[in-house]
């Protein structure tokens, strides 16, 4: 499910980027260690921020990225245009259907984009299709504990049937084939989880 008008504005401005940078990942660098050399995809870019810290800080060799939202998908690559095409691939694409041969990446990364998926199970199952053994999945999720406060009933758009908390969220890794292994932790009252999964 795409964003509404607020959650775009939220999201495409200097205070996300800055928390992306200086809180999310060195959360998960400090889950999960860094990429050096790696072949990466990010599912849902957004406006490619994301792909930004995959090269500079965790240090891939390569990162593969897309967004459902077209839009999205252009911001990033006017943003990521010094990598094109020699270090980043971008497109339109889905993470229920990921159009990838199986076991390609070895690592994915998933910045808050899976709550705004409806059938999210599907998409943990092709993050783990796409992974090859040992590969890790790194994710930063917005759980129902925040989706059910006002301010995101009131002025965001989510799918609003079958949401996780933290703990089934891990527990939906570990059915695709993902291991947290302990490598989750809720922050902000329970409204985010963070963690690294790898696949058995
Ligand atoms: C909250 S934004 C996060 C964007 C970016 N990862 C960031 O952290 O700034 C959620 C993003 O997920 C994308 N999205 C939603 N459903 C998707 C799907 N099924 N497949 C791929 N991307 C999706 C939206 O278009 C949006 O760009």
């Amino acid at each position: 499910m795409k964003m509404n008008a607020i959650e775009t504005a939220l999201m495409n401005n200097p205070v996300r980027a800055a928390i992306q940078r200086h809180y999310e990942a060195p959360l998960l660098e400090r889950l999960g260690g860094r990429t050096p050399g790696e072949r990466v995809l990010e599912v849902g870019c957004g406006r490619g921020v994301g792909t930004e810290i995959i090269l500079e800080r965790f240090g891939a060799a390569h990162v593969t990225a897309f967004d459902l939202d077209p839009a999205m998908v252009q911001r990033a690559r006017r943003r990521l245009r010094r990598h094109l095409p020699g270090r980043v691939a971008l497109s339109v694409g889905d993470v229920t259907s990921i159009d990838t041969p199986d076991a390609e990446f070895d690592a994915v990364f998933d910045f808050g984009i899976i709550h705004h998926v409806p059938d999210w199970r599907t998409a943990l199952g092709e993050i783990a299709r796409v992974l090859r053994p040992g590969g890790r999945f790194y994710f930063e999720e917005v759980t129902r504990h925040a989706l059910q406060r006002w301010s995101y009933r009131t002025f965001l758009l989510h799918p609003t049937h079958d949401r996780f908390s933290g703990e089934e969220f891990a527990a939906g890794c570990t059915v695709a084939g993902l291991d947290v292994d302990g490598r989750s932790v809720e922050r902000f009252f329970g409204d985010f989880i963070f963690g690294v999964a790898t696949r058995h």
